[in-house]
């Protein structure tokens, strides 16, 4: 079986190929970042736009990449949902016509399940049950995964999610677009124990994160410093985000019992967060899982991978014949 998988939920248009026998063939993935680093964020409908123009040569370059053409392919997955609705419209456009004239069964997939099973796409023997940390710039979950299509949430933000924190103090830190992967950069070179912002509801008997109020933290300590500080803020932010993350996922560990420890999403490249979780797993004595960085950020290689896991379990299929915008992980199959 091949599954060709399509990915276009935000600012990557990307597409990939897995195969039942050999893995993942190839993928492809053109991001937008370039586009927005201006405007501190992505603008809907540049993006759309960018899909548009992108998709078609993206799909023909990962084809073409291994001779493969549409007839080779036996399965389409595409992102059905949670993202930007002009920019999910594209995909869902070109996984139907192609679905249509080729005569490929198709599946509509939810994002946050391929961030969810990404690691199993290199780490094949990896399955559920685990528990997922699951972080990137528009959501923060811890999640119990207790079987493939079956995730229970544990415990989630309750204002902005992880990634987007990153990106917020980037910006104040005079960072472009996404300020994620250049905060964890700057702080390579930064004291983590300089200042000691705040780590909201670290210490609540519950699940769930805040993130806004460390932002505000971090602008009224900027006020009295310069530049050359940056290094310690971006260090002594990511340590303050990074603290709160473990200490919510060891009390999930307490609680469920997991021996199994999953961390995906964009966030889930942040070198500082991957140490503490290595150090997490051998304190609670159980494993840890993390994709490859190039896996972490939105990609169609876990799209393609959790059609594949879908139709090779015969789970059922979602009730979505369109673009979801809004989609909880709670609600996979409303
Ligand atoms: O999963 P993703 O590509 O897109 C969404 O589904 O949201 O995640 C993107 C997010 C951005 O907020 C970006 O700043 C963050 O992941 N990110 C990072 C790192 N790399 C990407 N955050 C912290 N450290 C990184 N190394
Ligand atoms: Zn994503």
């Amino acid at each position: 079986m091949k599954v060709l998988g399509i990915e276009s939920s935000c600012d990557e248009t990307a597409i990939a190929i897995y195969s039942e026998e050999e893995g993942l063939l190839g993928h492809k993935v053109n991001t937008q970042i370039k586009l927005f680093e201006e405007y501190g964020g992505v603008v809907p409908e540049i993006s759309a736009r960018d899909h548009s123009l992108k998709i078609i040569p993206t799909l023909r370059d990962a084809l073409a990449e291994h001779n493969l053409s549409p007839s080779d392919i036996d399965l389409v997955a595409y992102t059905a949902g949670p993202g930007l609705v002009g920019s999910l419209m594209i995909g869902e456009t070109v996984a139907k016509t192609l679905s249509k004239i080729c005569k490929i069964e198709i599946l509509p997939i939810h994002h946050l399940e391929g961030h969810i099973l990404a690691p199993g796409l290199e780490e094949r023997s990896l399955q559920p049950p685990y528990l997922c940390l699951l972080v990137s710039g528009g959501h923060t979950q811890i999640l119990n995964c207790k079987a493939y299509g079956d995730y229970e949430i544990l415990g989630e933000t309750i204002d902005d999610a992880c990634g987007e924190a990153f990106d917020k103090v980037g910006k104040l830190l005079g960072l472009s677009y996404p300020g994620g992967p250049k905060i964890s950069k700057l702080a390579q070179s930064g004291n983590s124990s300089r200042f000691s912002f705040p780590r909201a509801l670290m210490n609540e008997k519950n699940l769930n994160f805040s993130f806004s109020g460390i932002k505000t933290s971090v602008l009224y300590a900027l006020e009295d410093l310069e530049k050359k500080d940056y290094p310690d803020v971006a260090a002594s932010f990511q340590e303050a985000v990074c603290d709160v993350l473990i200490k919510k996922l060891q009390l999930a560990l307490h609680q469920t019992k997991q021996s199994r420890l999953v961390c995906s999403g964009g966030v889930a490249a942040n070198f500082n967060l991957r140490e503490k979780l290595k150090c997490l797993a051998k304190e609670e004595n159980v494993t840890v899982s993390f994709p490859s960085l190039e896996f972490c950020t939105d990609n169609a290689a876990m799209i393609a991978f959790a059609g594949y896991i879908r139709k090779k379990y015969n789970l059922p299929k979602y009730n979505t014949n369109s673009a979801r915008p809004r989609w909880p992980l709670g609600e996979l199959y409303d």
